[in-house]
């Protein structure tokens, strides 16, 4: 028999997230323990070590439910960023505060812009709000503010923008982002997505929490997932107007981000000298993987983050390629891949193994 109870209409078109495929599932395929997985925009580096060192001191505790109020995070987060806490978000990482802020203002028929290519959840909380994805083109991999800005009506209700951009790891400048904020009606939420930030060098992206006191519309979006090395914990944070974090207090669950995680965070952000040496690390083999594959006749777009994204006419039958050599990269649809920059051996033995794929 099938499923008796009617599901919400909206949700037919939701198709579920696919995730990178999972190592211990190509290790077990395969018959092997070294498999590399630079597919899911992992710091190959993990945590600093005196997280681990907090998370050990912290697992006595787990009975207990964590502070729903996340004050010794909050504070420290405050202190980090020069903001007041009481405009702090906090969620079960920056997914959970992507769809928070779709349910908190969009109401069926509204439309919600995003780059395309770009980030599943941006289009997936749409759908769930019954709201309409209105996926913006890039130019040159790169957002095109002009082109969301000529998209803008009176529907629409969130703009999302990830800078730099998953998957094409492109990069728009601060000025861009505030060109825009001023053309756009103070009705539209605008989501700056900076889910890679600690890992931009280029100095013209800098600053955009200077611009919330100004923009009460405008949220900016962060991650201890990625340069934190936190991805396994469920970190995610915001920094939005006071009336915005009050809203979205009273509809998160009570207690969204984990004990471990709260007291891994903060551990983190008290060892800033770590995510230096991954951003450090990162800015090498993302330069390594771009010159690579210039060499190899391929044209990677211009990556700030820690990933590399190029179009190639058969992605499909090179991501099996690769995987039959134990390594996972994604396949971004037909003609794309996009590839992690992971630590110096794996990123040599993917570039070797890919040009030896290719030559045959
Ligand atoms: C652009 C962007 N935003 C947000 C996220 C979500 O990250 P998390 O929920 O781990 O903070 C990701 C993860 O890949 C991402 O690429």
């Amino acid at each position: 028999m099938s499923f008796p109870v009617e599901f919400r209409k909206n949700l037919s078109a939701v198709k579920p997230y696919v995730p990178g495929k999972p190592i211990e599932d190509l290790e077990r395929e395969l018959g092997i323990q070294n498999a590399s997985k630079i597919a899911s925009n992992e710091n190959p580096l993990g945590p600093s070590p005196k997280v681990i060192q907090a998370l050990e001191k912290a697992l006595p505790k787990i009975h207990r439910y964590p502070d729903g109020g996340a004050y010794n995070l909050s504070q420290a987060l405050a202190r980090h960023l020069e903001v007041e806490a009481g405009r702090l978000l906090l969620g079960h990482g920056s997914n959970e505060l992507i769809v928070r802020l779709g349910q908190m203002v969009l109401n069926p028929g509204d439309e919600v812009l995003y780059g395309d290519p770009g980030f599943f959840v941006y289009s997936s909380t749409a759908l769930l709000c019954e709201a309409v994805p209105r996926p913006q083109p890039l130019r040159d991999f790169t957002h095109d503010l002009k082109v969301f800005d000529r998209a803008l009506n009176h529907k629409t209700k969130v703009v999302y923008i990830a800078n730099p951009n998953n998957p094409t790891g492109t990069m728009i400048s601060l000025s861009d982002i505030e060109a825009f904020l001023k053309s756009c009606p103070p009705h539209v939420l605008v989501v700056l997505d900076e889910a890679y930030y600690e890992y931009v060098d280029d100095p013209v992206y800098f600053e955009s929490l200077k611009l919330l006191p100004q923009y009460p519309n405008f949220v900016v979006l962060r991650t201890f997932s990625k340069a934190f090395g936190l991805a396994g914990l469920r970190v995610g944070y915001g920094v939005a107007h006071p009336e915005l974090v009050g809203v979205f207090n009273k509809i998160r669950e009570p207690f969204n981000v984990n004990g471990l995680g709260l007291v891994a965070a903060e551990a983190a952000l008290a060892d800033l000298s770590h995510v230096k040496k991954v951003a450090d690390l990162n800015k090498a083999m993302r330069r390594k993987l771009f010159h690579g594959l210039n060499r190899l006749g391929l044209k990677p777009a211009p990556t700030q983050a820690n990933f590399v994204y190029f179009e190639v006419p058969n992605a499909n039958d090179l991501y099996q390629l690769l995987l039959k050599k134990g390594i996972i990269v994604r396949p971004m649809g037909p003609g794309a891949l996009r590839v992690t920059t992971g630590t110096e051996p794996e990123t040599a033995n993917f570039l070797k193994t890919f040009e030896e794929i290719l030559s045959q």
